[in-house]
């Protein structure tokens, strides 16, 4: 069937699908999300995903009218009529549609939307901008709020890159929708999953295959200036996974190839993927 979307218990292709004006989702960006993708008519980590939404969920008071586990089941079933291997599935929440107004209703019927399309061919290596991050104190909600993501994600291309790295105070956070790890003399670093970053479910997956591999890693704020004398910089993310990053503010990382941790942890990833 190819492209298709869920919307509150109706299945219909996306170009047919269609939301109320008046969705909160739409006027205050007061909605949640998640992408999920598949391999070999898989769900990669789903029921991660589905714990995170939840935990979003939670953070900003919002009662989503189904169990994690209806939305499980509603998520094969939408993935299964989309008959694609290689999915990219999209789950939205939002606090549902009601006439504009700041403060939310006391009763509201939350909008649950899914989208399943082809899953994207992440490239073989990126280049990245460091951006100021812009975002608020909640950066653990996946908020579909993603204006200062998408302005950060601008500025990355109008530079001829590919991914912006949001730097909070001098710190190093993450990428506008990709986590960091960074190479230091053997030592595997990332940041700390606390309110300020989101954490991935390809970054923990990540830090399992670090620990399986036996590698020195650290989870610790990482200041801005540590990104130039690293020996290594790559991301993770549902659709990069284990992304090397070669060139940083037009600084060159690895001789501008992926280095040997990079290299092993992709691979590492990939297995997972496709056993
Ligand atoms: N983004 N950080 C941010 C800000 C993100 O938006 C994402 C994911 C990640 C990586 O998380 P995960 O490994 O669970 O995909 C980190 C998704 C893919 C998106 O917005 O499309």
């Amino acid at each position: 069937m190819g492209s298709i979307a869920y919307i509150n218990g109706e299945l219909l292709p996306i170009d047919q699908a269609s939301v109320n004006i008046e969705d909160r989702g739409y006027q205050f960006g007061d909605g949640i999300y998640e992408v999920v993708v598949s391999y070999n008519g898989s769900l990669f980590k789903l029921d991660a995903h589905l714990e995170r939404l939840k935990r979003s969920a939670e953070v900003i008071n919002l009662e989503i009218n189904h169990s994690i586990t209806e939305i499980r089941d509603i998520c094969q079933k939408v993935f299964l009529k989309s008959k694609l291997d290689f999915a990219s599935l999209y789950i939205q929440v939002t606090r549902g549609v009601s006439p504009r107004q700041h403060n939310i209703p006391e009763n509201y019927e939350p909008n649950l939307i899914i989208t399943v399309r082809e899953k994207p061919e992440p490239a073989e290596m990126v280049k990245a901008v460091t951006a100021e991050d812009l975002r608020w104190k909640k950066c653990c909600v996946k908020t579909t709020n993603l204006l200062p993501n998408v302005l950060a994600k601008r500025y990355a291309h109008d530079s001829g890159c590919d991914e912006a790295i949001l730097i909070r105070e001098g710190n190093l956070m993450e990428g506008t929708s990709t986590n960091i790890f960074l190479v230091k003399d053997g030592v595997v670093l990332t940041p700390p999953a606390d309110d300020y970053i989101l954490e991935g479910i390809t970054r923990n997956t990540v830090l399992n295959l670090i620990e399986e591999r036996g590698y020195s890693s650290k989870v610790r704020y990482i200041k801005a200036q540590e990104l130039f004398s690293a020996d290594e910089v790559f991301l993770t993310g549902t659709y990069v996974e284990v992304m090397p990053v070669v060139e940083i503010d037009g600084v060159t990382i690895n001789g501008g190839k992926p280095g040997p941790y990079t290299k092993t942890l992709r691979e590492d990833y990939r297995n997972l993927l496709a056993p």
